[in-house]
């Protein structure tokens, strides 16, 4: 993913800190799409990935303040890496990475996020298990010591003129768990009722703990 796949907002929300002194973990890191724009601008970034690969293409690209590690986000205890004064996130999320994160920072740490709405790309007939409502994501932060200082979503619709370029929406590396679940078969039935349009829903938002 490229740097300009990433979310703006989210960018803007993680630079309005004064992040220059600051640690900062990416969770879910990929291949550090937001790890590299959050390093220009801070001390030092943690990336952690449950993938191997995505691990070591970010270590390829890593500079003198950027570290990736691979570890499960939803079981990693997050204090072992450090000292780390803000968290972000760019799609991955799950209730144990909110968890994780109100444990591993300071009072007034900032978790910065953004994940998949639960309408993104809802025409494939049932939402993404990474998706969060606006109330449940109130909700799992609420609990887990944060308060809420923003929180929109982002929504955007795609259209297409048939099956192939909705295909081309979706992305081709994602086609094949469509096919697997029912997604694929859903979105045909979609635009076979005349659908002709996919919507992308993004929930940006930013958390400062208690
Ligand atoms: C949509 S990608 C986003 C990657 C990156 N943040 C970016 O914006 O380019 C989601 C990432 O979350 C990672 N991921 C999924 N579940 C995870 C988990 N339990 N722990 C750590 N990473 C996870 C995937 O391996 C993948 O790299």
């Amino acid at each position: 993913m490229s740097s300009g796949q990433v979310n703006k907002t989210l960018v803007k929300l993680i630079f309005q800190e004064s992040v220059a002194n600051y640690t900062v973990l990416d969770v879910g890191c990929g291949a550090g799409a937001l790890s590299f724009i959050v390093a220009e601008k801070v001390q030092e970034v943690i990336g952690i990935d449950i993938s191997k690969e995505a691990i070591a293409e970010a270590g390829k690209r890593s500079t003198g303040n950027t570290s990736f590690f691979v570890a499960d986000a939803d079981t990693a205890d997050y204090t072992v890496l450090g000292e780390i004064d803000m968290i972000v996130s760019h799609l991955c999320m799950s209730d144990r990475i909110i968890e994780n994160s109100g444990r591993a920072l300071p009072k007034d740490g900032v978790f910065a996020f953004a994940c998949f709405h639960a309408k993104h790309l809802i025409e494939g007939g049932r939402r993404s298990r990474f998706s969060y409502t606006e109330a449940e994501m109130r909700q799992v932060l609420g609990e887990n010591g944060f308060t809420v200082e923003y929180l929109e979503v982002e929504s955007k619709e795609f259209p297409f003129k048939d099956l192939a370029e909705a295909v081309e929406i979706i992305g081709e590396k994602n086609i094949r768990r469509w096919q697997n679940d029912g997604r694929l078969q859903s979105l045909e039935n979609n635009i076979s009722r005349g659908g002709r349009s996919l919507t992308k829903s993004i929930l940006v938002g930013k958390a400062r703990k208690k």
